[in-house]
């Protein structure tokens, strides 16, 4: 049985003392949950103060970027040892922000996917087409190519320690969400390529979150498709209660 993971992306959001705030509230609103994986991304700025205010809870850190490099002359960047010293658990990777906006490419993403690995990390991959590449027919072309792109040379041993993330790029903050079925069908097939790639077990482990416009008021549907293993949350992820409502429905599957 997968578990489900129920991670919420802040994106460029909320300042130092607002994302203490937000964390806290989640701490408390998640004392209950068992058997769903929780977790959160704040910015960099934050994200130290907030490994302070998860720690020792069930709600697990995550980073939204590093940079593949150990350390040196690359201003503006954070390195895994940075992210690892604070006790994150998870690092977002390929987010279709950073492809579009910061030249994130499918060699970018196997660097930081390998140095994330190596450092003990678990890589959050996330994949999906755009709008003109779906009308075009050509998602399973774009899912193959960014899955087969981003395992480059990463072992079975650690392929076992990744989490996908489906968002398709039409979906994310448009509140136009994938229906259940185009959902599962995308799940279905990017599980389809890690079997390709791995084999059974481990395409049978793995979990696939889906991100896009999930809300309180959709998660359920989602959440109850076979291929569905979580949610990469932006927009309802900022608010404790939404947030919450999501895991919720998570946990009560
Ligand atoms: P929204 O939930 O705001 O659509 O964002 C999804 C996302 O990009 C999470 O990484």
């Amino acid at each position: 049985m997968r578990k489900y993971i129920i991670a919420g992306n802040w994106k460029m959001n909320k300042t130092v003392s607002e994302s203490i705030a937000l964390a806290k509230g989640i701490v408390d609103a998640v004392k209950g949950i068992k058997k769903t994986e929780v977790v959160i991304a704040p910015t960099y700025l934050a994200a130290a103060k907030v490994a302070d205010v998860v720690k020792g809870t069930n709600v697990k850190l995550a980073i939204q970027d590093i940079h593949w490099q150990d350390q040196g002359a690359y201003t503006g960047k954070v390195s895994v040892d940075m992210v690892k010293e604070i006790g994150a658990e998870y690092i977002i990777i390929g987010h279709s922000e950073q492809r579009q906006y910061f030249h994130e490419t499918e060699e970018t993403v196997n660097l930081k996917v390998k140095k994330t690995l190596a450092a003990n990390i678990k890589p959050i991959i996330c994949i999906g087409e755009t709008l003109p590449q779906r009308e075009a027919n050509e998602l399973k072309t774009v899912l193959s190519t960014q899955i087969t792109g981003a395992f480059k040379d990463v072992s079975s041993a650690d392929a076992e320690k990744c989490v996908l993330a489906y968002e398709p790029v039409w979906a994310i903050g448009t509140g136009k969400v994938a229906t259940d079925e185009q959902a599962e069908e995308a799940h279905a097939y990017i599980r389809s390529v890690i079997k390709d790639l791995y084999g059974a077990k481990i395409a049978d482990e793995m979990r696939i979150q889906y991100g896009g416009s999930m809300k309180p008021g959709n998660a359920a549907g989602l959440l109850s498709q076979n291929d569905i293993d979580g949610g990469l949350i932006g927009g309802a992820a900022l608010k404790a209660d939404s947030f919450f409502a999501i895991i919720d429905a998570a946990e009560k599957r």
